[in-house]
């Protein structure tokens, strides 16, 4: 299917200039509210054949990449890894700084979990900040990073993220 002409344009919700000027934000929500099934088959088809074999567990960001995180999991069985900003895991932790495309924020992950191969799922790839320091993240707990599973990718926002990157929509 073609990404940049996806039938998902037809159902997210662009809006300019939120949460700041300058900045455009893809809204989900109408693709939650009745195409959740639709959803997750095409994020899964995303991935090249077989590779869902190698995946050990999702890694995700909160809040909207726990939403997709917690479909695919939900779908295939496999585990889920959450990681969330600062403050809200106990210990013990481990933690990245990272820049988002409007602020700056501290990510951690839960250091004692069983090692795995992860694949980082979340709903945009815009700068690539998230996802790199939530590879940074899972290397430092002892996880490998197969790459990224996103809805959509900002391909102008980003240069080489240093990981394969799958995704069901561009622009
Ligand atoms: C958004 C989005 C990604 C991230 C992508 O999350 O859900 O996680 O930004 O941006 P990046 O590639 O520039 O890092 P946000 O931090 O806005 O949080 P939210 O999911 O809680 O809305």
């Amino acid at each position: 299917m073609n990404k940049q002409n996806h039938p998902f344009w037809q159902i997210i919700h662009t809006i300019t200039d939120f949460p700041k000027a300058g900045i455009d934000f893809y809204d989900i929500s109408p693709l939650l509210y009745g195409h959740v099934t639709q959803l997750v088959d095409e994020l899964l088809a995303a991935l090249p054949d077989g590779f869902l074999d190698t995946v050990g567990a999702f890694a995700t960001t909160e809040a909207r990449g726990f939403v997709i995180g917690s479909l695919l999991a939900g779908r295939t069985g496999k585990p889920l890894i959450l990681i969330r900003k600062a403050g809200k895991l106990p210990p013990p932790v481990f933690s990245e700084n990272y820049t988002l495309e409007y602020g700056t924020d501290t990510l951690q992950i839960k250091a004692n979990l069983p090692k795995t191969n992860v694949l980082l799922v979340d709903d945009v790839l815009a700068t690539g900040g998230t996802l790199i320091a939530s590879k940074r993240l899972c290397e430092q707990a002892g996880h490998g990073v197969l790459g990224a599973l996103v809805l959509l990718d900002l391909l102008a926002l980003h240069g080489d993220i240093g990981m394969p990157t799958y995704s069901v929509m561009t622009t």
